[in-house]
C-alpha cells in the first residue's frame, strides 16, 4: 500500500507560527517526523503552543526555536539546538517569507534589503547551516517555498517577485552542487487559504463577493490550503519524491493556465 511514512526523521520546518510554515508542521508531525520548527514569536505565543500542540496530537516531539532568519547568529543556534536535542536533520523547509508589494520605481534601498535579506538570503544560509547535517541522512533533501510570483507576476510586486524568481535559481545550485547525498526542491504555492489572505479579500468592499471571484478565476474552483502545500513537501521529502530534484514546482490549482482573466 502507498503510505508516506516519514517515521523517525527528523525536519526543521521554518516560520510555523502561522499560515503554511503552521500547515508543513502538522502535516510532518502526522507523516510520522519530529518537527523542528522556528519564528520570531515567543516560546509562550498561542501560536507556539499550537505547533507543539499538533505534534503532541500525533504522538511526535517538538522543539521550537524564538528565530530571526535574517539573523545568521539566530539561524546557527537552531541548527545547533535542533540537533543537540535530536541528533540529525533529513529535510529541511525553508519557509519563513513575508510579501514585500512595491513599485519597482518606488522601493527604497531600505525595504530592498530587507527583502532580499528575508525572501533570498535566509534560505541561503539556513541550508548552509544544514549541509553537513543532510548530507548524513540517507534522503537529505531541502525544500525552498517560493511562489507562484517566481513564474509570473503583477504590477506592482517587486522586490517580492525578484527574489521568489531568484529562489528557483537556488534550487538548481544547491541540487547540482550539493547531489546525490542532497536534493533541492522549490514549492510554489498560487492563492493559498492563510489570515494574510482573508486580510487581503477584507480590505475589498465586499470581501465576500472577491472571494468568489477569486475562486473563480482557478480551474479548480477554489484557493489552497496549507495542508495541500504541506502533502506536497511530504511527498517530495518521502520515499516516492526520490526522483525530484533540482526543480521547482508550480501549485497553483490552476490558476496560470488561464491566460485571461473574463
Ligand atoms: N499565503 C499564500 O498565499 C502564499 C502564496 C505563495 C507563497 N507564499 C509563501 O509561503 C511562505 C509562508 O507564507 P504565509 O502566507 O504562510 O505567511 P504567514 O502566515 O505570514 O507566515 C509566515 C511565517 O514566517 C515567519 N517569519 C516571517 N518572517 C520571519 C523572520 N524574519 N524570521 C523568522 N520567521 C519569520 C512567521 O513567524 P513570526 O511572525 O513568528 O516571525 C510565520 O510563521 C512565505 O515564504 C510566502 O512568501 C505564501
Amino acid at each position: 500500500m502507498l503510505n508516506i511514512d516519514l517515521k523517525n526523521k527528523v525536519v526543521l520546518v521554518t516560520g510555523v507560527t502561522s499560515g503554511i510554515g503552521a500547515g508543513i508542521a502538522a502535516i510532518f508531525s502526522q507523516a510520522g517526523s519530529v518537527v523542528s520548527g522556528c519564528g520570531r514569536r515567543e516560546e509562550s505565543h498561542t501560536d507556539v503552543q499550537n505547533f507543539h500542540g499538533k505534534g503532541a496530537e500525533y504522538g511526535r516531539a517538538t522543539l521550537y526555536t524564538q528565530t530571526d532568519v535574517t539573523n545568521d547568529d539566530d539561524l546557527k543556534n537552531l541548527v545547533d539546538r535542533t540537533v543537540d536535542k535530536f541528533g540529525k536533520i533529513d529535510f529541511l523547509i525553508s519557509n519563513a517569507g513575508a510579501n514585500s508589494f512595491q513599485g519597482s520605481k518606488e522601493c527604497s534601498d531600505e525595504d530592498f534589503d530587507k527583502n532580499l535579506n528575508l525572501n533570498l538570503r535566509s534560505h541561503w544560509k539556513i541550508s548552509q547551516l544544514c549541509e553537513p547535517h543532510l548530507s548524513k541522512s540517507d534522503n537529505g533533501t531541502i525544500v525552498i517555498i517560493t511562489s507562484n510570483h517566481a513564474f509570473s507576476t503583477i504590477p506592482g510586486c517587486f522586490p517580492y517577485n525578484t527574489t521568489k524568481t531568484a529562489l528557483r535559481g537556488l534550487v538548481q545550485s544547491l541540487a547540482i552542487e550539493w547531489g546525490p547525498k542532497i536534493r533541492a526542491v522549490g514549492v510554489a504555492p498560487g492563492f493559498i487559504e492563510t489570515a494574510g489572505t482573508q486580510t487581503w479579500f477584507d480590505s475589498f468592499p465586499d470581501p465576500g463577493a472577491e472571494r468568489e471571484r477569486t475562486n473563480a478565476f482557478h480551474p479548480s474552483g477554489r484557493i489552497g490550503t496549507s495542508d495541500e502545500v504541506g502533502a506536497f513537501c511530504a511527498f517530495l521529502c518521502s520515499e516516492y519524491g526520490k526522483f525530484m530534484n533540482g526543480t521547482t514546482y508550480l501549485m497553483d490549482g490552476g490558476r496560470s493556465a488561464l491566460m485571461q482573466d473574463t
